[in-house]
């Protein structure tokens, strides 16, 4: 049964390659467009397959239209091992997409078009109980409806597993979202926001101050991820995340990349600080890579660049 579950969305990400990304009222020529893979939710799961030592380990629950770019979503996570029977599909609703831009310096900024992510039915919601039921590292992030993941969560948790909250796209949570989290997993600027504030939480102080306030918001435990600043992490210990210097092509997917590391690291039995220096390492190879899916490294790729950066 698998023990890692991921409730999130299915994007194709249509994607354009510009060395420098328009300014509203401006019209540029890009060098190159590819459909990719992505979505938060199943870049998760995709990356978590890739790096899990055991086949099998990994499952997704999420909601796709019935069209063409919902089948090849489907068929590339379950060529990775994702087991997809929880993926239903909106006769409603077309799969959702995310145009992404991509800067010649690896920057991107993206658009979501939710599409079938946000159009669950009683039948799919009735489903998570026994989708969770062997679950025990339990993902989700916020591009499906917040009732969903908050009663995801909740069975998640009622299920034994330890649940991972990436709160992104940035917004504002409640406090009872936030309580059922074991562990938030925010980046910089979804940090400021949780904590009402504006642009990256580095502009106002430091990771641990910022860490300590979001977790007096309910969570149990944080995971700052700090981009090129590697990372801290707040819970029954400290401490910060190295960073892994890497020159990045594209940054797409890379903290869900990190998410999934932790939790493959996790569920195999590591250390919440041993898992952490995974996790970066997987992240930071991903940004050495173009696409969201198409970048998650495999477990054989990541054990080696471990191993050769502690020579
Ligand atoms: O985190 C990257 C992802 O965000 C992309 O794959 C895109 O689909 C959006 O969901």
């Amino acid at each position: 049964m698998p023990a890692i579950t991921v409730l999130g969305s299915l994007n194709m990400d249509l994607v354009v390659r510009v060395a420098s990304a328009p300014s509203p009222g401006q019209t540029v020529l890009g060098h190159g467009f590819e459909m990719i893979p992505g979505g938060k939710g199943a870049n998760q799961a995709y990356a978590a397959a890739r790096l899990a030592k055991q086949s099998g380990s990994v499952a997704m629950a999420g909601r796709v239209g019935a069209d063409s770019f919902g089948e090849r979503l489907k068929s590339n996570l379950a060529a990775a091992g994702v087991d997809v029977t929880h993926v239903s599909s909106s006769k409603n609703t077309p799969t959702g997409i995310a145009t992404i831009t991509v800067e010649d310096g690896g920057q991107n900024s993206i658009i979501v078009v939710s599409g079938a992510n946000f159009d669950w039915d009683p039948a799919s919601e009735a489903e998570l109980e026994s989708f969770f039921a062997a679950s025990k590292f339990a993902l989700f992030q916020l591009e499906t409806p917040l009732p969903v993941i908050g009663k995801a969560m909740a069975i998640a948790r009622a299920a034994g597993a330890f649940t991972i909250l990436d709160p992104a796209p940035a917004q504002p949570l409640p406090p009872e979202i936030l309580e059922l989290a074991d562990l938030l997993t925010p980046n910089e600027t979804e940090a400021a926001m949780l904590l009402g504030l504006t642009g990256s939480i580095l502009d106002h102080g430091d990771a641990e101050e910022a860490a300590r306030r979001l977790r007096r918001l309910g969570t149990r435990n944080v995971m700052l991820k700090l981009g090129k600043n590697g990372g801290y992490y707040l819970g029954a210990e400290a401490f910060p995340v190295a960073p892994f210097p890497v020159t990045p092509v594209d940054t797409t997917a890379a903290g869900d990349t990190f998410n999934a590391a932790l939790a493959v690291a996790l569920s195999e039995g590591a250390a919440i600080q041993q898992a952490a220096r995974f996790a970066s390492a997987a992240a930071a190879l991903s940004t050495t890579k173009p696409g969201a899916q198409t970048s998650a490294p495999s477990r054989a790729e990541t054990d080696a660049y471990l191993s050769e950066y502690t020579r």
